[in-house]
């Protein structure tokens, strides 16, 4: 079922707790892929009830990003949603969500000052505010986030315990083409040359892993390796390459001595893409 209002989503759902029924939650921005679809499914799985979320979300772009340009396509979206067993698809117009006066903002401080959090001021700030309202308005038992954009699992894990939402939250794995590169909603950016090159951001997390496989701890060798594979890349413009902790995403500089993110962010041309490893050390 395709829902708009607030009011019509709160009351389905009201009914279904009265019956008793559990409800998973998957926010997105629509355009939707099999990363998203691996996030539906698993909340299908987990849930007697599920809801996916489709809202382009204003408050999260900056002046200078793609907002306008961001693809939407809400019936082959809801095509999507329907095939994979969700329930509910909500699709709220941004006036509904947004007062022209409103005065409240989410800012989860620290988290957000790095990574993708320096690069593009604001962004976590627009995420926050707005996932916060939809678990306001949906309550949900568990909710799905794609490892993907690990900074915003970590900041919505850190908003979820700082504001005591009764929420559980359910980090799922990235889903890749067969060539490696991570899926996105981005990628249809991509020209067939740049489609190429954007392979560069999962064959420098391939190499970091195969020399942390090899034994090597040492994380500004990591880094430097990653770079001089992505420089070799012509259509390639570095952003950030990082090695953090993967909680609290703090760098590390010197020996890798527990469990490190390694998250990229390459620009393809005009189009920002991000991919990331997460390394155990046991
Ligand atoms: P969006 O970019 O549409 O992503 C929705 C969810 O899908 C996010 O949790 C994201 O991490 C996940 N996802 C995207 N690509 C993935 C992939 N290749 N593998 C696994 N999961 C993937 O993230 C947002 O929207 C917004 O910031 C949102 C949370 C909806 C708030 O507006």
């Amino acid at each position: 079922m395709l829902v708009e209002s607030i009011k019509e989503v709160r009351n389905i759902i009201k009914q279904w707790r009265s019956e008793g029924l559990s409800v998973g939650f998957v926010p997105t921005m629509g355009a939707l892929h099999d990363g998203h679809q691996s996030l539906m499914e698993r909340a299908v799985l987990e849930n007697d009830r599920v809801v996916t979320s489709v809202f382009v979300n204003p408050t999260q772009f900056g002046p200078n990003e793609d907002f306008e340009a961001y693809p939407r396509d809400i019936k082959r979206d809801y095509e999507v949603c329907k095939k994979v067993g969700v329930h509910v698809v909500f699709t709220p117009q941004a006036e509904s969500l947004y007062f022209p006066d409103k005065s409240t903002t989410v800012h989860i401080s620290g988290l957000t000052d790095v990574l993708c959090g320096s690069k593009r001021p604001g962004h976590f700030d627009g995420v926050c505010l707005v996932v916060s309202k939809f678990f306001h308005i949906i309550q949900p038992d568990k909710t799905y986030f794609g490892q993907k954009d690990a900074q915003q699992v970590a900041v919505i894990k850190r908003m979820v315990r700082d504001l005591n939402f009764d929420i559980e939250i359910v980090p799922c794995p990235i889903v890749r083409e067969a060539d490696g590169l991570a899926k996105s909603s981005r990628n249809v950016y991509l020209s067939h040359e740049e489609r190429k090159a954007a392979l560069v951001l999962s064959r420098s997390l391939e190499s970091a892993k195969s020399i942390l496989d090899k034994g090597e701890r040492n994380a500004s060798i990591l880094k430097a390796a990653m770079l001089s594979c992505i420089i070799q890349e012509p259509l390639a413009k570095i952003d950030y390459v990082e090695v953090v902790d993967s909680e609290d995403l703090h760098s590390i500089y010197g020996e890798i001595t527990h469990t490190v993110l390694i998250p990229i962010a390459v620009y393809i041309g005009k189009t920002r893409l991000i991919d990331n490893i997460i390394y155990e050390i046991s």
